[in-house]
């Protein structure tokens, strides 16, 4: 019974890739063989066709980088680090970051990150679940909205952190699958996306002993509350000298 459902499992995540590689690969035949047959006659139309080759290369690459990641933190191969990490610190950049990004896009970007006491763990990967989040925030809010970081420690056990957003939300229908592996909503802003992003922070939040939740209002927004065990031992004069977050590695 369990080897039928491994090679369910199997059969499903072949079919899944197979389908995510299929578009972008036929549009590099296509493209390609524009520019062979003649059909992309011009010098323009030639710079157009090698410019959406290079473009669905790239998507195909990072298609295959982040599936790899996800199968390596399955395996468990992928181990995190277990250093203190001050997250208040962390959020703050993030913060920064894309607060940059978000004025180039005409929205708007609000942080109210309370004290908190550290967490065990590995800051790079808890930097890409931040990232991920407010990516996707950017990714799905038209101008003029507004995204939002708050956290806070509700109990001596446990931080929470909330990235919420002004996006036309998500249907009640799809939201128990966004964390699904290639999981899309079909918007056009959603369409630029691999759909492995929540997939992966999923893993590396629950890797840290927590979990994330989802709401989302049609018409009103969407929040992505994650929430983190903490080390109530660690005194922040423990805590290691600030260094420098990207908080980018996604958007890049
Ligand atoms: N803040 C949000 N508002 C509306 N829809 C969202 C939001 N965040 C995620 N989604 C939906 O959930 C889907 C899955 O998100 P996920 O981050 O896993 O993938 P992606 O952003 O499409 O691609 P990737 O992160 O791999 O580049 C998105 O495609 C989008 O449809
Ligand atoms: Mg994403």
């Amino acid at each position: 019974m369990q080897s039928d459902h491994k090679q369910q499992a199997l059969r499903d995540f072949v079919a899944d890739v197979s389908h995510e590689l299929r578009s972008p690969l036929t549009s590099i035949k296509g493209f390609a063989q524009a520019i062979l047959d003649g059909t992309a006659k011009d010098k323009k139309a030639q710079l157009k066709a090698a410019s959406v080759i290079e473009d669905e290369a790239k998507r195909v690459i990072r298609l295959v980088d982040e599936l790899l990641e996800l199968s390596r933190m399955e395996s468990g191969q992928i181990q995190m680090a277990q250093g203190p990490v001050d997250t208040e610190e962390l959020l703050q950049h993030c913060h920064e970051i894309f607060m940059m990004r978000a004025e180039e896009k005409d929205l708007q970007m609000a942080a109210d990150i309370k004290p908190l006491s550290p967490v065990i763990g590995d800051i790079d990967r808890l930097e890409q679940v931040f990232s991920n989040l407010l990516d996707n925030a950017l990714k799905h809010i038209p101008a003029g909205g507004k995204i939002s970081i708050a956290a806070q420690q509700p109990s001596a056990d446990f931080i929470e952190i909330t990235v919420s957003d002004t996006s036309p939300g998500i249907p009640p229908e799809q939201l128990p699958h966004v964390f699904k592996r290639f999981y899309r909503v079909d918007t056009s802003a959603a369409k630029t996306g691999i759909g492995l992003g929540l997939a992966i922070a999923r893993k590396i939040v629950r890797a840290h002993g927590g979990d994330i939740k989802v709401n989302s209002i049609l018409g009103e927004g969407t929040e992505f509350i994650v929430r983190l065990p903490v080390n109530v031992n660690i005194s922040r004069e423990w805590m290691p000298e600030p260094r420098r977050y990207s908080c980018s590695r996604l958007s890049l």
